[in-house]
């Protein structure tokens, strides 16, 4: 069930069985030569998708925007300011809770959101502790950060894999986007590692993009194989959530 494709009457019926939601953030920013500028929004996406055919649970629109700065030394690119994404999680949260919502489990596809998104969740908390009511719960799921994820990509492409422009995620974009898959040859083929700093650092050190993948191993079918391990493991990280039988910290 979509959000965006309900009506208000609709929402009104789910939150008298159910009152977790799901909602997806990604990033507007490059992802190396063959990466689509979406990536990090279309692979959570397309997972909320996979896991809302398996239950019985809304999802929210994709948050497409995400804390990119790092990223602005390439075209396209876009970036919110960490407090503007703090501010934007944090009123999106606060509007659904509103209306009853609980249990907020985001689905994140992008590392830059880590800080900002987990400190929306403590302002959320801070709030709340001044209010009386039901306390909400807030989770964040890096869904490249799993066990099965990360066999998987650790199998099938070793240290090719990488930490930006990974083979994975580009894998998985092309899944779900087959339209758009791109053949570019890379030079060197794995890209180096390191450190960054700023905009101006990473291209100097990264120049066209990638830190330490080669993603032009990636494929459609791989991409399958990655959507339907992540779209399983947020499943069920997803059920111990709302069942409250999850002990983890959020983030
Ligand atoms: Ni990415």
């Amino acid at each position: 069930m979509q959000l965006a494709l309900s009506t208000w009457q609709e929402v009104e019926a789910y939150l008298e069985h159910a009152t977790g939601i799901i909602i997806p953030i990604g990033s507007t920013e490059q992802h190396g030569p063959n990466g689509l500028i979406g990536t990090d929004a279309i692979c959570p996406t397309r997972i909320a998708a996979g896991m809302e055919e398996k239950m019985n649970v809304l999802v929210a629109p994709t948050i497409n925007y995400g804390m990119a700065q790092h990223h602005m030394a390439f075209a396209g690119t876009v970036t919110l300011r960490p407090s503007t994404l703090i501010h934007l999680v944090t009123d999106v949260i606060t509007s659904l809770r509103q209306h009853g919502f609980s249990h907020f489990y985001f689905i994140n596809g992008h590392g830059g959101n880590i800080p900002p998104v987990t400190s929306a969740f403590c302002e959320v908390y801070h709030a709340a502790g001044k209010t009386t009511g039901p306390a909400p719960r807030c989770r964040l799921a890096n869904w490249w950060r799993n066990d099965a994820i990360t066999e998987l990509a650790a199998k099938l492409y070793g240290e090719a894999e990488g930490h930006h422009a990974t083979v994975s995620e580009v894998a998985l974009s092309y899944f779900a986007h087959p339209e758009a898959v791109k053949d570019v040859a890379m030079t060197p083929e794995i890209a180096p590692n390191g450190e960054i700093y700023d905009a101006a650092d990473y291209r100097l050190k990264f120049p066209d993009g990638r830190i330490g993948s080669n993603p032009a191993l990636a494929t459609v079918a791989d991409g399958e194989r990655f959507y339907q391990l992540a779209v399983e493991a947020l499943t069920a990280d997803y059920r111990k959530f709302v069942s409250g039988d999850n002990n983890e910290m959020a983030g």
